[in-house]
């Protein structure tokens, strides 16, 4: 009796251990099959997700900017059309009062300050004397002591009437064209007359009045 026993306690023990072996392998199987979890912390490096979107991002800011670019230059360009680039100066010719204001026989310096010009009145009519040295453009001197203009740059000398005598100046002074409108004399300094080419003999270099 006892033996028989002994036979199906063996007999169970041995079923038991095979399916204990049988749920191991199972288990193991089940683990092999049992997918990985995703690594989502760091995205593998052949992934272009965002920085395709960045990219992207860049591209549109890039073309944004030439856009606003393009449409400052054609703006700036419109407002340069509007106010084109004048340079305003101011006018040649001034009013120089009345030939009675001038004394004959005399140079005026009245006007040397303001305008760099002589007038000078002889008894046959007044011409106004630029002054600027014909030789590197130094202002002379008005000497009324010894009747004549002296550059203190190089010393050329002049005459009353503008004629170079001494140093190196190479010509005359240039006079200015001189009219007489509503009694006035009016000296324009833009149009100037050179002695050597024969111009003082033209009928603005010199203004007739007695
Ligand atoms: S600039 Fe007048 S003499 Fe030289």
């Amino acid at each position: 009796m006892s033996t028989e026993k002994e036979k199906n306690d063996v007999g169970n023990q041995q079923q038991s251990g095979t399916q204990i072996e049988g749920q191991k392998k199972e288990a193991q199987q089940q683990k092999k099959v049992r997918p990985r979890k995703a690594k989502q912390d760091k995205p593998p490096e052949n992934d272009p997700g965002i920085w395709r979107m960045n990219r992207r991002g860049a591209f549109a800011f890039a073309g944004w900017l030439a856009f606003l670019g393009f449409i400052a230059t054609a703006t700036i360009g419109f407002l340069r059309y509007l106010f084109p680039r004048v340079l305003f100066e101011p006018p040649t010719a001034f009013r120089a009062g009345r030939p009675e204001d001038y004394v004959v026989g005399e140079v005026d310096t009245r006007w040397m300050d303001q305008y760099r010009v002589w007038v000078v009145r002889t008894r046959t009519g007044i011409y106004a004397l630029h002054a600027v040295c014909t030789h590197l453009g130094c202002t002379p001197r008005w000497l009324d002591t010894e009747g004549q203009f002296k550059c203190p740059c190089h010393g050329s000398g002049f005459t009353m009437d503008g004629i170079n005598f001494e140093g190196p100046a190479p010509r005359p002074l240039e006079r200015l064209h001189i009219t007489m409108e509503d009694g006035l004399i009016v000296i324009d300094r833009g149009i100037r007359y050179r002695e050597e080419m024969g111009q003082w003999a033209e009928p603005g270099a010199f203004l007739e009045y007695t």
